[in-house]
């Protein structure tokens, strides 16, 4: 057993107890019970796994929990704040923008990332954020337009 290791987890400090090579994906479900997370592929191939490290888009199936020490992670549970959901989240839900949702909480993440660094982007841009994600049911189109629909939320004050 090593050492436990601390870093942050939707803004509270955790310290887990995973061997340091442990991949994060694990850690967050088994070990810390943030099952939103999900393994798709294992290999970066899929984007299932997907979550913000100091809010940038990483793959957690491959991570491992070592290089996290000090480190803020966000999960798709750490995306409602008080109670109300994140702007993508409402988005996606009106945009019907799901269909067995496996792939959605890794497209959130990537999305969410998009939006903070570009608020307004274009239809292209939107697909290349998302490019590293697979999704088999296709609802690509429904996505674009739910990350288009939460953009102009924000825009319009809706909380981030
Ligand atoms: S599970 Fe990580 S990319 Fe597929
Ligand atoms: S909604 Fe089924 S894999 Fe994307």
């Amino acid at each position: 057993m090593s050492e436990g290791l601390a870093f942050s987890v939707n803004g509270r400090q955790v310290c887990v107890e995973a061997e340091g090579d442990a991949p994060l994906l694990s850690v967050l479900r088994d070990e810390l019970g943030l099952r939103g997370t999900r393994f798709g592929c294992g290999t970066e191939q899929c984007g299932a796994c997907m979550v913000l490290i100091d809010g940038e888009p990483s793959f957690s199936c491959t991570r491992p929990v070592e290089t996290l020490a000090g480190k803020a992670v966000t999960t798709v549970e750490g995306l409602a704040q008080n109670g109300t959901l994140h702007p993508l989240q409402q988005a996606f839900l009106d945009e019907q923008a799901g269909q067995c949702g496996y792939c959605l909480s890794g497209i959130l993440m990537s999305a969410a990332a998009l939006l903070r660094k570009n608020p307004k982007p274009s239809r292209d841009e939107i697909a290349t954020a998302l490019d590293p994600h697979l999704c088999r049911c296709g609802i690509h189109n429904r996505v674009i337009r739910a990350v288009q629909k939460a953009a102009a939320a924000i825009a319009g004050g809706a909380s981030a």
